[in-house]
């Protein structure tokens, strides 16, 4: 224990000291008490993550700072304000490391520093600083599944058979054009007499496998041809991103948001996947996903991984992006009742349930999953999002042409008082709608311009934020932004919001500020209520001794509803105390005995 304290002890004295600009090793510094007293974080035993509201940040488009029409890091750094003021604990900011931006930063050509668009490591550490100060913490984008075509390890790697980091990718030969059972897709991608090993598929559209005259071989890539998939069967690699963790958490990083993390390894006999019948957007065949993603080898490097992060004090956590079919997958990668690999896999089946086959918001479907992240995870703790920079908005998805201001108040009221800690995307709480390219010539997301128009890219979701009714939306001086800002920013921005009490931020205010402050929303438990109605999802967040309960209910559903809500089984009465509602008539209700929803209604009580 006494180790553990002196590691984190050094370390933190070097985040205090690169905080203040200057670059030092952790091993060179011998932490003064006043440095050990500023520095003062949670210990390990601390779970801040649990009851935390993560914020994603797309560092392009959150606030320029220095007129160029691309968002900064010292943008962030003014904004702190604001988020602190929403009651954010944590930032995740999309990569902003040195990138050729094909993906937008998720393609690094250098994991230990800044994209100077963005600004440099010193702008880091104030953000940082300035964050903490706030009692915000900041965690990265780790895109641990590949690099950029321009890193210098792929540099070096495609460059012949023999370097140094030759093994530090998938390479591999292919197979004849000519031989026995090579396909016509594969046919496609001939170079020199040569074919790809398999059938498998970018993400981003064509062959997974690109070749390298140098080298005479296929390098294979999960996403664009720019983004080589890292080998992880060479533990040479697994060190270097693990150094490269080390040196962001020596800094003060809170912990990491994983990039594609299932998609690490591939099937080592490199399988052909089967086919599902028709093509994508791309015009490509669609393939199941059985031999590059989620295999089991990954959870070797999770726990590895793990073990780094808890090294560190303050209680440094994992993140993942994890797209997985049902919750059974999702639980190992907590490392089940081990809980050794990440804190919070993201639950991708609660906030996106086109990929579990449903289409619109509905109650028994939250219900379903809901519970079963809360039962079935063996008391891990649940991550639930609905928005990210690779979706279209909630606010669109689950629009029913109607409704939109009503929805979004539902989907903010069951983000914000379930269990689950929260991860939010930066316009979510003002209801910013996606903003998609009308015309090819303005798509900038590469995959938007090959699939158009059946995929028209993710330029929607990443417009610039929202901030005020000023020119480009106060969002940055210049005239000409990365991406347009949406007009409506007239009418729907922070300022306009923060001005009406009815509005969808100050919704979310009030619903963070109770999740902080009201010991049922922070700790309670959770009963689902009224289970059998397909419309209205109720529950009951249990107090801890001495608090009162909240209960929630909410209609899913177009049509008013009427609900008649039992708490007995969870030992209270029915008698109540509003605490929010979408409508005022709502805020009269005295019980649950029978309680009038109009369509998507939501309410919001403590149990008296
Ligand atoms: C997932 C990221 O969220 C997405 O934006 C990116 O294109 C792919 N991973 C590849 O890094």
């Amino acid at each position: 224990m006494a180790a553990k304290h002196f590691v984190g002890a050094l370390c933190l004295s070097a985040m205090l000291v690169g905080a203040g600009g200057a670059q030092t090793s952790a091993a060179a510094v011998t932490p003064t008490p006043a440095e050990l007293h500023a520095a003062a974080m949670p210990t390990h035993d601390d779970t801040w993550w649990k009851h935390a509201l993560v914020y994603e940040i797309y560092p392009r488009s959150f606030q320029d700072s220095n007129g160029d029409g691309v968002g900064d890091l010292n943008g962030m750094t003014q904004r702190l304000d604001y988020l602190q003021g929403l009651g954010v604990d944590a930032i995740w900011i999309a990569p902003m490391f040195p990138s050729p931006q094909v993906d937008f930063g998720y393609d690094v050509s250098d994991f230990l520093t800044v994209d100077p668009q963005y600004g440099s490591l010193a702008d880091m550490d104030k953000l940082i600083a300035e964050a903490k100060k706030r009692k915000i913490r900041i965690c990265l984008d780790w895109v641990v599944n590949h690099t950029s075509d321009k890193h210098k390890w792929f540099e070096e790697s495609a460059s012949n058979r023999t370097n140094s980091k030759a093994d530090w990718y998938v390479w591999n030969d292919g197979k004849k054009a000519t031989d026995a059972g090579v396909g016509t897709y594969q046919k496609k991608f001939e170079h020199d007499g040569m074919v790809p090993p398999n059938n498998w598929e970018s993400v981003f559209g064509g062959s997974a496998w690109t070749w390298v005259p140098a080298r005479k071989q296929f390098y294979y890539h999960k996403f664009y041809v720019q983004q080589p998939d890292l080998n992880y069967r060479n533990p040479a690699v697994e060190k270097a991103m693990f150094d490269g963790m080390r040196f962001w958490m020596d800094r003060g990083v809170a912990g990491f948001r994983l990039d594609a993390v299932p998609t690490l390894f591939e099937d080592p006999q490199l399988r052909d996947e089967a086919e599902t019948g028709g093509v994508n957007a791309q015009g490509d065949p669609n393939l199941k996903d059985t031999y590059t993603s989620n295999l089991a080898d990954v959870h070797a490097v999770m726990q590895r991984m793990r073990a780094v992060v808890a090294k560190y004090p303050g209680d440094r956590v994992l993140i993942g992006e994890t797209y997985l079919p049902n919750t059974a997958a999702l639980e190992e990668w907590y490392g089940g009742s081990r809980r050794d690999e990440l804190q919070l896999p993201m639950d991708m089946l609660v906030g996106f349930p086109d990929r579990a086959g449903g289409k619109t918001l509905s109650a028994p479907y939250l219900r379903q999953y809901i519970t079963e992240a809360e039962t079935e995870l063996h008391g891990s703790q649940p991550l639930f999002v609905f928005d990210n920079h690779d979706n279209e908005r909630s606010h669109d998805r689950y629009n029913d042409g109607t409704h939109a201001a009503e929805i979004d108040k539902a989907i903010a009221a069951v983000l914000l008082t379930s269990k689950a800690t929260a991860l939010m995307y930066y316009g979510e709480e003002l209801g910013m709608p996606t903003s998609t390219p009308t015309r090819v010539e303005d798509v900038k997301d590469p995959i938007g311009v090959t699939g158009w128009p059946k995929e028209k890219g993710r330029d929607g979701e990443r417009t610039p934020m929202q901030w005020d009714g000023s020119p480009q939306s106060g969002f940055s001086s210049n005239g000409k932004t990365w991406l347009p800002v949406p007009g409506n920013y007239v009418s729907l921005n922070v300022a306009a919001e923060a001005a009406d009490p009815s509005s969808l931020l100050n919704w979310h205010k009030k619903l963070i500020a109770m999740r902080r402050t009201m010991p049922a929303l922070h700790d309670g438990g959770v009963v689902m209520l009224d289970t059998a109605n397909s419309n209205v999802l109720s529950y009951v967040r249990t107090a801890p001794a001495g608090a009162k309960a909240v209960v929630v209910s909410l209609n899913l559903s177009g049509t008013p509803q009427t609900v008649s809500l039992d708490l007995k089984g969870a030992g209270l009465g029915s008698a109540v105390t509003p605490l929010l509602a979408s409508s005022d008539g709502l805020m009269g209700a005295t019980t649950v005995e029978s309680l009038m929803l109009p369509a998507y209604g939501s309410f919001v009580a403590q149990v008296k």
